[in-house]
């Protein structure tokens, strides 16, 4: 996985790199992370094995409003809408905004006692309603790990989906 495109390095001789690598059975797939849809077709047209997934900062709190790469913008009305019609996975990074702010909304408590999940469960949730979308919440502690897992099982509501779809979360920085 490319974690971030190069102001330095051409994209053409990293893909080149990253193809060999492939034919030689070193790696299996070829990521990238943080790329435009602009930066990723680029780096598609130097790769004859197909870049499978798109990592990026995607969260009810960041959807189009990543703090860390200022130049991906427009998430939702671009990113994962290509990435969708494309068949390439998108990895939601930081799921839950580092555990924070699912807890701050009476629109998610009204969700978690709904659904007796939690409001971890109810963020991660979300993210998997939608097509292609994969997230890879972190913890390094069990109950929060098992507590993460449980937030598969059922599904959100459509309606449910909308609420969460239509709410602007916003936090004080
Ligand atoms: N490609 C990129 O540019 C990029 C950028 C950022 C992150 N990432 C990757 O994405 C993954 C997740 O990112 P992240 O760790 O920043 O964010 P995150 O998964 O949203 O949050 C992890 C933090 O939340 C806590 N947490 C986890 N589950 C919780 C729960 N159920 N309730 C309350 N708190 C909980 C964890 O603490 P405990 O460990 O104490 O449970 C940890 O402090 C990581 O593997 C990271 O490397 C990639």
């Amino acid at each position: 996985m490319i974690h971030k495109p190069s102001l330095e390095l051409p994209i053409k001789q990293t893909m080149i790199a990253l193809n060999r690598l492939r034919d030689e059975w070193m790696i299996e797939n070829i990521w990238v992370s943080n790329f435009t849809v602009d930066q990723f077709k680029e780096a598609q047209s130097y790769s004859d094995s197909k870049i499978v997934n798109n990592q990026i900062e995607y969260s009810l709190l960041t959807r189009n409003q990543w703090k860390y790469a200022w130049w991906i913008k427009n998430m939702e009305s671009e990113i994962i809408p290509y990435c969708q019609k494309e068949w390439i996975f998108v990895t939601a990074v930081r799921p839950i905004e580092r555990g924070i702010f699912a807890t701050w909304f009476q629109v998610i408590d009204d969700l978690v006692e709904k659904y007796n999940k939690t409001h971890a469960q109810i963020a991660i949730n979300w993210l998997l309603s939608k097509d292609n979308l994969i997230t890879i919440p972190k913890s390094s502690n069990k109950e929060r790990l098992e507590e993460n897992i449980g937030a598969v099982g059922r599904e959100l509501d459509a309606e449910d989906v909308s609420l969460l779809d239509t709410t602007v979360f916003v936090v004080d920085e």
